[in-house]
């Protein structure tokens, strides 16, 4: 059996263990963008955990991009040096423990589930050549950028809906030029991401990419052709794909996914194989519902590299080394119960079910 405390290669760099900090939205940046040492606590608790691969909350790419009010920028230079602060944070305080940013572009945001985030002007039906082109150039530049901070990898949120999965998707994809219409049309701006991603950073810095198993919506993309998307990403540079899944209204989906799956835990579960046969050497990792460390042990057996984790890291930063190194093997904590996604609306990321120092607060 794969034990979570084992390592594994990821390209030329050494994950110590097999927990991956799944991207999570921190709203803790200042109005424009900047680090604060609000956020920089987040990482020290987690790089403190024992957690092997953390990613960071999504990253805007563009300044039309950014959907929540006090989400990191990326879009430039200036922030080079307060990301710089995470990444050293990490290095410092995390045994070993890599990091990666997750770049994101917020997309038509009406359509995702963005709970408080801003509405954009996007369109990807009216988006001009010239406006695509320019967001592709802007993935490129934020990934040199991650790269002059020094993190170790570079993640892409494409998934939930958000632009890069709205591409993907023909539920939200409607163009009928040569970025839409036929899945090779619709992978056309996935594929320039990676493209112009190991033009700017090289070969050997890792790649990672979060994907939908399937769109879970009418006239969605199902696991066949999210395989194919798989297949092709990895053809294009990816080093590792984190299998995810919706496009709309998550919180419905995930307490029915959730319900469904009882005590088999990971939601997307099925989606293992599949995927497994169309990665090759490259990475596979699942995020969404994985609590107990026996369910973890056999999605590795099963053929996962990297068990992702959001909800029980908020609650439970110091969650892999409980696990791994304590005699309290118990399930996380977190009860899903998604009332720090509803917080993220207007105030920095934290579990609401479990702080007991609010609830002192409230009875004074
Ligand atoms: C508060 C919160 C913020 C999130 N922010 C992000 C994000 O920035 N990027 C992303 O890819 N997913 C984000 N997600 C989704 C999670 O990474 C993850 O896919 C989902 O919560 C299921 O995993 P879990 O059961 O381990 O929580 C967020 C989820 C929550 C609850
Ligand atoms: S608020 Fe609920 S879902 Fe969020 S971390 Fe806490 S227990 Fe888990």
């Amino acid at each position: 059996m794969k034990k979570a405390g084992s390592s594994i290669k990821l390209n030329q760099m050494t994950i110590k263990n097999r927990f991956l900090r799944s991207a999570t939205m921190e709203n803790m940046a200042d109005a424009d963008g900047h680090v604060t040492s609000e956020l920089l606590k987040l990482y020290y608790d987690l790089a403190l955990g024992g957690t092997g691969l953390i990613i960071t909350g999504a990253c805007a790419v563009e300044q039309a991009a950014r959907v929540w009010d006090r989400q990191t920028a990326i879009w430039s230079d200036t922030y080079i040096e307060g990301m710089g602060k995470i990444a050293r944070m990490i290095q410092v305080y995390g045994d070993g423990c890599k990091s990666a940013v997750q770049l994101h572009h917020g997309g038509m945001v009406g359509f995702g589930y963005s709970y408080g985030a801003k509405e954009t002007e996007y369109s990807l039906k009216n988006a001009t050549e010239g406006e695509i082109r320019a967001v592709i150039k802007a993935f490129g530049e934020a990934a040199l950028r991650v790269k002059k901070a020094g993190f170790d990898a570079v993640a892409i949120h494409g998934a939930h809906g958000y632009l890069v999965s709205q591409f993907l998707s023909p539920v939200t994809n409607s163009r009928t030029d040569s970025w839409g219409g036929s899945l090779q049309n619709r992978m056309r701006f996935v594929k320039e991401i990676c493209y112009v991603i190991r033009e700017n950073v090289g070969d050997e810095m890792p790649l990672l990419w979060k994907l939908n198993s399937a769109d879970f919506h009418e006239g969605g993309q199902e696991v066949g052709a999210y395989a194919e998307v798989a297949e092709t990403l990895v053809a294009a540079g990816v080093d590792l794909i984190e299998l995810s899944g919706g496009l709309k209204d998550q919180i419905k989906l995930r307490t029915k996914l959730m319900k469904e799956a009882g005590a088999r835990e990971a939601y997307f579960r099925d989606a293992v194989h599949p995927f497994r046969q169309v990665v090759g050497k490259s990475l596979l990792a699942m995020t969404g519902g994985i609590r107990s460390l026996p369910v973890m042990e056999e999605l590795l057996d099963d053929g996962l590299d990297l068990v992702g984790l959001c909800r029980p890291l908020i609650c439970e930063p110091d969650l892999p080394d409980r696990l791994l190194k304590s005699p309290d093997k118990r399930s996380a904590k977190c009860t899903s119960c998604n009332k720090c996604l509803l917080r993220i609306a207007e105030r920095p990321l934290k579990c609401v079910e479990f702080d007991t120092f609010e609830t002192i607060v409230k009875t004074l």
